[in-house]
């Protein structure tokens, strides 16, 4: 008999309610959605960097893999505008819901549920992509060969993925708190069976998916007490907090939800911190000769 799984939902960093999980470590629950769209804000940079160095243009044709609420596919549909296509893919529904009110206004952009499994429907595309996706594939090897799989010759695979191990000290002055988070991000991370510290490991993981040495991109985010990384990290560790319970390395007292926010704003003003987001990679590879 299955024991049926918890996730938590909140009303911000405030108060926790208990209810179902569905494997994902985080969930999609609303607050890791509004999450996913802070975060977009600070991912945007790198991802145009990427999306720069790769040349994406006019009229061509995109798959934007584990699409969450959609923002990557929105910035790729303004490279490749209306004559391009874009299509996101995630195999939660709830989120797909969020990204077509989103992308509602943009006709080249449509969002499908799913997998790289049975992609191949779509046809192939210029550009394979996905951000902050592989790091939770069990086989993240796999997964890269299969996105490969759907470029067309001379296109691109690229993937845009957390370091999240060069976090550490992540506020300077030191701000204990947030230190203390990014501690819990870890661990989180590692009882859900995500490798968040993934992006420092571009390289191998290329040179294992057969796709020789990728070009590369690390840029990370940062910002002082006004930054919406205050927030961002308090919905990151109570999107974790369900893993680190099951894990039994948390109880959810042990975060002080109701005012943690609160006392990391006021701890990261009164140091006047420069706080960290989490480093980027940005890496990819050509697929064969046009
Ligand atoms: C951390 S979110 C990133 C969302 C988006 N790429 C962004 O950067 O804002 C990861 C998303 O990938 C989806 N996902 C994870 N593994 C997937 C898979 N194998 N196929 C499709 N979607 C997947 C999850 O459901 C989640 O919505």
């Amino acid at each position: 008999m299955s024991t049926p799984r918890r996730t938590f939902q909140s009303t911000g960093c405030g108060g926790l309610i208990l209810a179902a999980a569905n494997g994902y470590v985080l969930g999609h629950a609303p607050e890791e959605i509004r999450r996913l769209e802070l975060q977009a804000k600070f991912l945007e940079l790198p991802t145009r960097h990427v999306l720069d160095q790769i040349s994406l243009e006019k009229g061509m044709k995109v798959l934007d893999i584990g699409t969450g609420s959609g923002d990557v596919a929105m910035l790729a549909a303004e490279y490749v505008g209306s004559i391009g296509q874009v299509i996101g893919l995630d195999r939660n529904s709830d989120v797909l819901v969020r990204a077509r009110a989103r992308a509602a206004h943009l006709s080249q952009v449509s969002f499908e549920l799913g997998s790289l499994d049975g992609a191949e429907r779509f046809g192939a595309f210029d550009l394979v992509m996905g951000r902050y996706v592989a790091c939770f594939q069990e086989d993240d090897v796999a997964f890269l060969q299969r996105a490969a799989s759907l470029v067309k010759p001379g296109g691109t695979v690229a993937f845009i993925e957390p370091a999240v191990a060069a976090t550490r000290e992540a506020s300077q002055p030191t701000v204990a708190l947030y230190d203390e988070m990014w501690n819990w991000v870890d661990k989180g991370f590692d009882a859900g069976g995500a490798r968040v510290h993934m992006g420092n490991r571009c390289v191998q993981w290329f040179a294992q998916a057969g796709l020789g040495e990728p070009s590369l991109l690390y840029e990370m985010a940062i910002g002082g007490p006004s930054s919406s990384l205050v927030e961002w990290i308090c919905l990151l560790v109570q999107s974790l907090a369900p893993a680190l319970e099951r894990a039994g390395l948390a109880e959810v007292e042990d975060f002080g939800f109701e005012n943690l926010q609160t006392r990391l704003q006021e701890a990261v003003t009164a140091a006047n911190s420069q706080i960290q987001a989490p480093p980027t990679v940005g890496a990819w590879a050509r697929i064969g000769q046009a």
